[in-house]
């Protein structure tokens, strides 16, 4: 009993003197390892006599808790100190001023196209996508401009190879695709924003790819005057609660009879300016009802479905939102150009 007194405090002098993990593996090894002192007095109780057994045993216990316990105690104190280091070594001063990292800005193009999504969208429209190459027979024949049209040489193509397949000339190709991929049977209504092409020389007011952001609506019983409140609804969405709309008579293969939309100048109220032309008026899209040869190419069987079609050049918009006079500021990825724009108001 006195050996174990002994230990124990002789154990407790040399912890309190350690200060490395290692040093206190060895103490522990010493003491409570196979061969420590405290193991090798368990093999001893065999040799007690009977009615010392039980109160060495007892004792043993406790002291081999109790030094398990000044080891763990010690250990805990040697980790708290480690961690306590090494976060005084990695302290971050928040307040130290941090290096400024430049970062671009949404395209305002992309901004736009969100914009009108988000109008269409909350009337209940789709957004689909479609391939930017494309069979001649979606872009052009299924549109009702067979080959040889003259309606083609408006729109100078990059053809692929033979004749067949091209880069899409207009998003409009879409529309076909919707309907056919409909089965001639649902109403549909979707936009499609994306990429287009044409043999254009770059220039101020030209580029050989493009945005436009096509809309289709079928559905029974439409008329003009549901693309009128359509447009006039977006148009009031989109440039401001006081603008007011027109529709001017125009040509489209695809559409009969085809108009061009026109909202009043958002820059001077109608009253005539630069943005205008001082006419007052911007136009803002094509577009019209389906053309039956249209609808009937695409399995709608025109005595019973009708629709509406509209495309918007998305750079156009920009423009004319933004005030931007040069087209190929939306391609030439200047952050200075991007970062001109006060996002706020996108
Ligand atoms: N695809 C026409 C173009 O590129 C724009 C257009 C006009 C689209 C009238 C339409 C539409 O859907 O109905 O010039």
């Amino acid at each position: 009993m006195k050996d174990l007194e002994k230990i124990l405090s002789e154990l407790e002098t040399k912890v309190k003197k350690i200060e490395e993990e290692g040093d206190l593996n060895n103490l522990r090894v010493e003491y409570l390892g196979k061969k420590g002192c405290i193991t090798a007095l368990s093999a001893k109780i065999g040799e007690l006599p009977i009615e010392e057994k039980k109160t060495f045993g007892a004792e043993l216990n406790r002291v081999k808790s109790k030094a398990t316990e000044l080891i763990e105690a010690k250990k805990k104190e040697i980790d708290d100190r480690i961690l306590n280091e090494k976060l005084a070594k990695e302290d971050i001063d928040v307040t130290l001023p941090s290096t400024p990292i430049p970062t671009g800005a949404p395209n305002i193009l992309e901004n736009i196209i969100e914009e009108v999504e988000d109008v269409f969208m909350s009337m209940g429209y789709d957004v689909v996508d479609g391939p930017e190459i494309e069979e001649d027979h979606y872009n052009f024949e299924l549109l009702n401009i067979p080959k040889g049209h003259p309606a083609r040489d408006a729109q100078d193509t990059f053809y692929i190879e033979d004749e067949t397949m091209l880069l899409r000339s207009q998003t409009s190709p879409v529309q076909a695709r919707t309907m056919l991929a409909a089965g001639g049977d649902k109403p549909i209504r979707m936009i499609c924003p994306g990429k287009t092409y044409r043999r254009d020389a770059d220039d101020a007011t030209h580029s050989h790819q493009f945005m436009q952001i096509e809309g289709l609506l079928v559905d029974k019983n439409i008329s003009l005057s549901d693309l009128k409140g359509t447009f006039d609804v977006i148009a009031k969405k989109l440039f401001g609660e006081d603008v007011k709309t027109r529709f001017r008579p125009s040509y489209y293969q695809f559409t009969e009879p085809s108009v061009e939309t026109d909202v009043s100048c958002f820059a001077c109220k109608g009253e005539g300016c630069p943005i205008c032309k001082n006419t007052g008026w911007i136009t803002v899209s094509g577009a019209g009802m389906v053309h039956p040869n249209v609808l009937s190419n695409c399995g709608y069987d025109p005595k019973v479905w009708s629709g509406f079609a509209f495309g918007f050049g998305a750079e156009r918009l920009a423009m004319l939102k933004y005030g931007v006079n040069d087209v190929r500021t939306f391609y030439q990825t200047d952050l200075r150009e991007s970062k001109t724009f006060d996002r706020k108001d996108v």
